[in-house]
């Protein structure tokens, strides 16, 4: 019958349709859920008048825990299933760096979770800040080692061996320790430390920093630092020390690479859900940051939606990088313009 048609050709619509959420400022504030956040996940997961799943993936430029760890987290606050297979951190795509290097020095987060990531990314060999600390304290001058950091540190002897890349995964805790390290290692002859290198550049070891946030917004009034100013720190130090400029790799969102990666998680999050291995034409990313969120899916021909949820808190769109679909209270409001949209 002609209803039947018309619902399944909406239903061919639904599938070529597909929605790329940031997390923090969208969906949720730290722990707190967004309550239009649990609403929309509930609808995209087949709560709605065709019944059927609407793909979407989770891409976040947060960091610091294993993506087991944190989907667990995150289906519990929203009370909707979030599986691995659709969830990209920023680090996620670091993974593919484990077939590149061995010993890698591994910086941010809190405690001893980052070494877990690199554990779970394949990395073979990894040392974090403490078990250099732990080996020769003196390299921290003003660091307070407790008992509990020496117990849980891996100390040996890092005058002995080198470290081939420098991976930033997630905030420095403690920037003092972090950026003293850092500057070590890149100034030694190829990541052995207590080495100075005659000449800066040609016996550099790579760092790499999973991605470029300058500010994130938090419990606190007024957002924090994040690891784009850190970077920026190292930087500077790292050209008045030795005259020359820093080369990095910054992953996470705008960058490029994070953006392909997407692609190739939706296309296979498309066939597990729809048994379809391709890629939705309509993508529409919803995101509370014109800086990262937006430009990235504005260069990346996506659609995008700021919300009001988070950092933007601007006027009519934003002036630099305004969304291409539209600004809108919250995400609901922005799922379902885009759904009326399309189907
Ligand atoms: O800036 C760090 C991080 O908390 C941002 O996360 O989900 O907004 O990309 P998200
Ligand atoms: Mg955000």
């Amino acid at each position: 019958s002609r209803v039947q048609d018309v619902k399944a050709d909406k239903v061919e619509l639904a599938k070529n349709m597909a929605f790329a959420f940031d997390i923090d400022g969208v969906l949720v504030h730290g722990d707190r859920l967004i309550p239009e956040g649990k609403q929309v996940l509930g609808m995209l997961n087949g709560d709605n008048e065709l019944g059927i799943k609407i793909p979407h993936i989770f891409l976040t430029n947060g960091s610091g825990k294993p993506e087991l760890a944190r989907v667990a987290q995150l289906t519990q606050i929203l009370q909707n299933p979030v599986h691995t297979e659709q969830f990209i951190q920023s680090h996620t795509p670091m993974r593919a760096l484990a077939e590149y290097y061995n010993t890698v020095l591994v910086v941010g987060g809190e405690g001893y979770r980052c070494r877990e990531v690199a554990e779970a990314y394949g990395f073979k060999d990894i040392v974090v800040p403490n078990d250099i600390v732990a080996s020769d304290c003196t390299i921290a001058p003003y660091r307070v080692f407790t008992d509990e950091e020496r117990a849980s540190s891996r100390p040996r002897d890092f005058t002995k061996m080198k470290i081939e890349a420098i991976m930033v995964f997630s905030d420095s805790h403690d920037y003092a320790t972090d950026m003293q390290i850092i500057m070590d290692l890149l100034r030694s002859q190829h990541g052995q430390l207590g080495t100075v290198a005659p000449d800066p550049v040609s016996q550099r070891i790579p760092i790499y920093f999973s991605q470029g946030d300058m500010l994130c917004p938090t419990e606190h009034p007024i957002p924090r630092m994040s690891q784009g100013a850190f970077r920026i720190g190292l930087e500077a130090m790292y050209k008045a020390l030795t005259g020359v400029e820093l080369e990095r790799v910054v992953y996470g969102k705008p960058e490029m690479a994070t953006y392909k990666y997407a692609d190739e998680v939706m296309s296979a999050w498309m066939e597990t859900i729809h048994g379809e291995d391709r890629l939705p034409e309509n993508i529409y990313m919803i995101g509370d940051n014109p800086a990262s969120d937006i430009i990235g899916g504005n260069m990346y021909g996506w659609k995008t939606c700021l919300v009001r949820t988070g950092v933007f808190q601007g006027g009519e769109n934003d002036e630099e990088s305004p969304a291409n679909f539209g600004v809108f209270k919250n995400v609901l409001e922005a799922v379902q313009t885009a759904c009326r949209a399309e189907l």
